[in-house]
C-alpha cells in the first residue's frame, strides 16, 4: 500500500560541548512532529545529527590533547544518550565525519567547481593569530581580535567561492511561489530582505586548518562549514545506500526545523546549493524562538547553561517535554525558570490531568467495583462534552499542520478542563445515592473513561512514556490498537466498556518546591514568619496579653484562618434575591458551594475561571437555604467592591494556601 511519506530534520550540533536545555527544545519538537505524523499514518523519517568538523572543534580537542576524532567520538556519544533520556526516536542519526556523507559533500562541490559555479580566489579577512580566527571587516572593529582583544592582521587566503549571486532571483521566485517555503512569515520577510540587499559570493574552502572534509581535487583545501553542514540531510538519504530508495521516498524533505539564528544558511545557502547541484528544494523551513534565560541568551561562556539531564533526573521526562513544548508559543522566544517549570507541572499536569484521570478511577472503581459501564443515554451535558471533543480535536489537527505546538497543547488542556467541569456538572457521588440512577452514573463515568482516552491519544506525541501508564489505570493495557490510534478519535464511544480499571500511583505528584530543590533560600516570608513564631514563643503570656491590648494577634491566631485559592467552576444568581449569587468552586480536588453578596458587583460569567481568595474553615451557614461552605475576600470602599484574586500571570492552582 502506497503510504504519505514525511521527512524531518534538525540541525546538526556541534559536539564542541555537552548540549543543553535550547537544543533539547528543537529536538523534542521535531520528535514531536514526527510522532504524529507517525500516528496519522505517514511513512516518516526523522534525522539528527552532529556536525563535526571545524577550526573550533580541531582547536577544543588540541586542549585537550585529543585527537579531534576521538573528543568528538565522546560528546557524540553524550548527545545520544540524551536523546534517549529525553524519549527521541530519530530514525537516522548522522555524523558529518562518517564516509557516506564526506563522498555526497565531495561529489557536490566537484560538480559545482566542474560546472563554473565554484572557483578559486582570495579570501581577504582579519586574522587573529592565537585565535586562529578570521573576521569580518565589522567584526575586528578597531582592529583587535572580538574574542581576545588582541590585535588583527589582514591576511590574505587561497580559497574556493560559490556563486551565490546568479541564483538569487531564482531563489527569490521560489519563495514567491512557495509562501509557506520560510516559516514563520516573519522570518520570510526577513530572509525576502536580505536576498534582496544582494548576495555575496560565499568562501567555502580554507587552508589554515585540515580537520574537515578535503576538497578532492586540491586537498590542501577543507570544505568550510556550511556546503559539509548543511549537506547532512541530503547525504543521510543516498550516501552509503546500496540504492536510491531512501532518497526516492524521502527527498525532497517536508520541514528543516531550527531555531531563528540558523534560517539564513537553510532558506538562502541550502536552497542555492541544492539549485546548483539540480536536487529538488526542501518544502518547508520552520524557524523557532529562542529559550531565553533571564540574563538573556544560554552561553556555555556566560556559564548559565541549564542540563536537560538534571531536569529529567528531577521531575521526569514527560514534565520537561511538556514544559519545553507548552511555554515557547511558536516562532516567538520564551523564558526558561524552573518556577515556571514547578508551576506547570504542579497546575496542568498534577492538577488538571492527573486529578481528572485519577478521580475518574477512583469513582469507577468506588460505585462499580472497577469495571467500566456500557453508557445507555446521553443528555444535553454529554453532548456539549462530545462536541468540545469534536472541537478539540479538530483544531488539534489544524494547529499541527502549522507546526503551532504549544497552542495543540492549550486546546488538549481546555478540553481536560471540560471534563473536569462535567464532572462537577453532572455529580456522580449524588447520582451514586439513587438507585435509580445507577444507568446515568455508568453513563457518566463512560464519558470520562471516554475522554480520557481521547486526551490520552491527543498527548501522546508530546509525550510518549505517558500514555502506557494512563492505559494501566484506565485498565486498556490490553486492549486493540484501533482504540488507541488517531482514527479511533474520529469516532465518539470506543472506549471498551467491561474494562477493568485499576488505581495506580498519581501520574504527576505535586512537587514541592523548596523540598525538591533543597539548596534553594526560603522565601523572604517564610523568614519572616518562622521569626515571628520564635519571638512569641519567648514572650510570656503577659506579654501577649499586652499585644492582644494594643490590636495586634499573634501568629497562631492569624495561622488559624484557612485562607485559601478557589477556581470558580459555576456562578448563578439565587433566585429572589438582587444580592446573592452562587458560586460553585474547586480547592483542588475538592468541590464547595458558596454564596457571596457579590451579585450587585460581579455578574455570574465575570467569576467563571477566576481564582479568588476565600475563608476556608468559616463554619458552613445556611443562606436561601444554601449552605455555604466558604466566604469570598473582596475590598471595598463602600460603593465599589472587588474580589481578591491572585496575581494571574502566576498560574497558583486553585487549593493553594495563602498565607
Ligand atoms: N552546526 C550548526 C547547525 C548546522 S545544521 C546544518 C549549529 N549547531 S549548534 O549546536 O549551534 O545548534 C544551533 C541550534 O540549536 C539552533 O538552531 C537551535 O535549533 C538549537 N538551539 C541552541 N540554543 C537554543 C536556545 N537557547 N533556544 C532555542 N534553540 C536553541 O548551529
Amino acid at each position: 500500500m502506497f503510504r504519505k511519506s514525511f521527512y524531518i530534520t534538525t540541525p546538526i550540533y556541534y559536539p564542541s560541548d555537552k548540549l543543553h536545555i535550547g537544543h533539547a527544545y528543537t529536538t523534542v519538537a521535531a520528535d514531536t512532529i514526527a510522532r504524529y505524523k507517525k500516528m496519522r499514518g505517514f511513512d516518516t523519517r526523522f534525522l539528527t545529527g552532529s556536525d563535526e568538523h571545524g577550526q573550533k572543534i580541531q582547536r577544543t580537542a588540541k586542549e585537550k590533547g585529543m585527537d579531534p576524532k576521538a573528543y568528538v567520538d565522546g560528546i557524540v556519544l553524550g548527545f545520544k544518550e540524551l536523546w534517549k533520556a529525553l524519549e527521541v526516536s530519530y530514525d537516522d542519526f548522522i555524523r558529518t565525519t562518517e564516509d557516506r556523507h564526506k563522498e555526497v559533500v565531495q561529489e557536490i562541490f566537484v560538480k559545482l567547481y566542474n560546472q563554473g559555479d565554484i572557483y578559486k580566489s582570495e579570501y581577504e579577512g582579519w586574522y587573529c593569530t592565537p585565535c586562529e580566527t578570521f573576521w569580518t571587516e565589522r567584526q575586528a572593529e578597531g582592529r583587535v581580535c572580538p574574542d581576545c582583544g588582541r590585535p588583527v592582521e589582514l591576511v590574505k587566503e587561497e580559497s574556493y567561492f560559490f556563486r551565490m549571486s546568479k541564483y538569487a532571483d531564482r531563489l527569490l521566485q521560489h519563495i514567491e511561489d512557495n509562501p509557506e517555503f520560510i516559516q514563520p512569515v516573519s522570518r520570510r520577510n526577513e530572509m525576502v530582505n536580505f536576498i534582496k540587499q544582494g548576495l555575496e559570493d560565499l568562501c567555502v574552502s580554507r587552508t589554515t586548518f585540515d580537520w574537515g572534509i578535503k576538497v578532492p581535487f586540491d586537498p590542501k583545501h577543507v570544505i568550510y562549514v556550511w556546503i559539509d553542514a548543511l549537506t547532512n540531510y541530503y547525504s543521510a538519504l543516498v550516501g552509503g545506500q546500496p540504492g536510491d530508495s531512501l532518497v526516492k521516498k524521502y527527498w525532497p524533505a517536508d520541514v528543516h526545523l531550527m531555531a531563528k539564528d540558523i534560517v539564513r544558511f537553510h532558506s538562502i545557502i541550502w536552497p542555492i546549493i541544492l539549485m546548483a547541484a539540480g536536487i529538488e528544494l526542501p518544502k518547508k523551513v520552520v524557524a523557532h524562538g529562542w529559550l531565553l534565560l533571564e540574563g538573556g541568551k544560554m552561553s556555555k561562556s556566560k556559564g548559565n547553561v541549564i542540563d536537560p539531564l538534571v531536569l529529567i533526573d528531577r521531575y521526569g521526562v514527560d514534565a520537561i517535554r511538556y514544559y519545553l513544548l507548552r511555554e515557547l508559543p511558536f516562532g516567538a522566544d520564551g523564558y526558561y525558570s524552573e518556577d515556571a517549570l514547578v508551576q506547570r507541572i504542579n497546575s496542568d499536569l498534577a492538577n488538571d490531568l492527573g486529578n481528572l484521570v485519577s478521580r475518574s478511577v477512583a469513582m469507577v472503581e468506588k460505585y462499580f467495583g472497577g469495571q467500566v459501564q456500557s453508557p445507555v443515554e446521553n443528555d444535553d451535558i454529554d453532548r456539549d462534552l462530545i462536541k468540545t471533543a469534536g472541537a478539540v480535536i479538530e483544531e488539534y489537527e489544524q494547529l499541527m499542520e502549522k507546526y503551532e505546538l504549544s497552542n495543540a497543547l492549550a486546546a488538549v488542556w481546555r478540553f481536560i478542563s471540560r471534563a473536569n467541569k462535567y464532572i462537577d456538572e453532572t455529580f456522580p457521588w449524588l447520582l451514586a445515592k439513587d438507585e435509580n440512577k445507577r444507568a446515568r452514573l455508568g453513563t457518566v463515568l463512560y464519558n470520562l473513561m471516554e475522554s480520557i482516552r481521547i486526551i490520552t491519544i491527543m498527548i501522546a506525541p508530546f509525550m510518549p512514556a505517558l500514555p502506557p501508564r494512563i492505559w494501566e489505570q484506565t485498565g486498556l493495557t490490553n486492549a486493540a490498537d484501533d482504540v488507541k490510534s488517531w482514527d479511533s478519535l474520529q469516532e465518539w464511544g470506543l472506549f471498551p466498556s467491561g474494562a477493568v480499571v485499576l488505581k495506580g500511583a498519581a501520574l504527576f505528584p505535586r512537587i514541592d518546591n523548596e523540598k525538591v530543590r533543597g539548596e534553594e533560600p526560603e522565601s523572604a516570608e517564610a523568614v519572616k514568619q518562622a521569626d515571628v513564631k520564635k519571638d512569641d514563643t519567648k514572650k510570656d503570656a503577659g506579654e501577649k496579653q499586652g499585644e492582644e491590648q494594643e490590636g495586634y494577634i499573634s501568629f497562631e491566631e492569624f495561622a488559624k484562618i484557612d485562607l485559601r485559592l478557589a477556581e470558580v467552576l459555576k456562578a448563578e444568581r439565587v433566585e429572589k434575591t438582587d444580592k446573592l449569587l452562587k458560586l460553585g468552586v474547586a480547592l483542588g480536588d475538592e468541590r464547595r458551594t458558596i454564596v457571596a453578596g457579590i451579585a450587585k458587583h460581579y455578574t455570574p460569567e465575570e467569576l467563571i475561571g477566576r481564582k479568588i481568595l476565600i475563608v476556608a474553615n468559616l463554619k458552613p451557614a445556611k443562606l436561601r437555604g444554601i449552605l455555604s461552605e466558604g466566604m469570598i475576600l473582596a475590598a471595598s470602599d463602600g460603593d465599589n467592591l472587588g474580589i481578591i484574586t491572585v496575581d494571574p500571570d502566576r498560574n497558583i492552582p486553585g487549593g493553594a494556601k495563602a498565607k
